[in-house]
């Protein structure tokens, strides 16, 4: 029976092995499944690498010792066993701790891919309005029914699809010809009061609110609206639950596809709202040791550009054509 621990940690968790004969194939295994892609082995064989990681698993031994049960039940811990296996919940104290608890009961290391892309190009798109709940444009159309063929031909075992409850998602699933399910939680950032706005019009109708935005675009929140800061918070029961599924389609939005991306991607706050989600392109996302491989793959369905670089001027003081400069074109 291995414990990897830290005695002086508060809440911590390490995959552990435990029960003797099970354990050399499920330790091989996962060894296999996380150690392979790491860094520290690369170029290296799977038996080089098992040999090298069951070495430094004799090491750790040496350093670290086991959680006793009666010595040390007025710590905080877990124990995760055989990979997700079994569980032991030692001193819950917390809000944080019964989320680490939580969130470590519910990942797993099958492998699987998660499909993140956007509804079709909307009416709105096209005439380079944000928010709103407009339907889907001819193009978007033809978008969804290439998606439908695409995942037809990827084959990919019990696929679950989600949506958000804005028409445009919607109208792109059903094209998929494959059963969904609707998230509240996946619509798109509320843009308050300018929803169904041209960046132009937020720019002559609110000059002040444009400029913050672009100072600090993560943080701020729309008048009635929201930042994405509060959609980070929105989509984490989504994310719980991609953690625990399998192979899933999400169909989302712009700002919702960003904070997904930057979840599984790692990225940063400052990067997150300006992460590239184009129309019309598929993000296949496969969780690997230590991170995500991601294919982008476009469908080639034309659609308009709806991405806007941060300026170099934010200063509240700027001209219009400076606030305007990275607006992509449009109807
Ligand atoms: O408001 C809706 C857009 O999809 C989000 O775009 O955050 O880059 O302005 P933005």
């Amino acid at each position: 029976m291995i414990f990897l621990c830290d005695r002086q940690a508060k809440c911590f968790s390490y995959f552990s092995v435990d029960s003797f004969p099970l354990t050399v194939c499920i330790s091989y295994l996962s060894v296999q499944q996380v150690k392979l892609g790491s860094p520290d082995y690369i170029d290296c064989n799977t038996e080089e690498v098992i040999e090298d990681f069951m070495k430094r698993i004799k090491c750790y031994e040496n350093s670290y010792q086991p959680l006793d049960e009666v010595l040390d039940r007025d710590l905080s811990y877990i124990k995760i066993m055989d990979v997700g296996r079994r569980y032991l919940v030692n001193r819950v104290l917390d809000h944080i701790q019964s989320r680490i608890v939580y969130y470590l009961m519910n990942i797993h290391i099958t492998p699987r891919s998660i499909y993140l892309c956007r509804h079709g190009e909307s009416d709105l798109n096209v005439k380079g309005c944000i928010g709103g709940d407009s339907g889907l444009s001819g193009r978007g159309k033809e978008f969804s029914k290439c998606l439908g063929k695409f995942i037809q031909e990827q084959n990919i075992k019990d696929l679950k699809v989600w949506t958000s409850q804005m028409k445009r998602t919607i109208q792109t699933a059903e094209a998929v010809a494959v059963p969904y399910e609707q998230w509240k939680a996946l619509n798109e950032i509320d843009a308050g009061v300018c929803e169904e706005m041209m960046y132009e019009e937020i720019q002559v109708h609110y000059p002040v609110e444009f400029s913050l935005r672009d100072q600090d675009k993560y943080r701020y929140r729309y008048p009635k609206g929201e930042s994405y800061e509060d959609l980070v918070q929105r989509l984490e029961p989504v994310i719980m639950e991609l953690e625990r599924q399998e192979n899933v389609l999400v169909i989302c939005h712009q700002a919702v596809m960003r904070c997904l991306l930057a979840y599984f991607l790692d990225k940063s706050a400052e990067e997150l709202p300006y992460l590239k989600c184009p129309l019309h392109t598929v993000l296949k996302l496969t969780p690997v040791a230590y991170g995500c491989k991601v294919e982008s793959v476009w469908l080639n369905v034309e659609a308009v550009n709806t991405h806007r670089d941060r300026p170099e001027n934010v200063d509240i003081s700027r001209m219009p054509e400076e606030a305007l400069f990275t607006v992509p074109a449009h109807q």
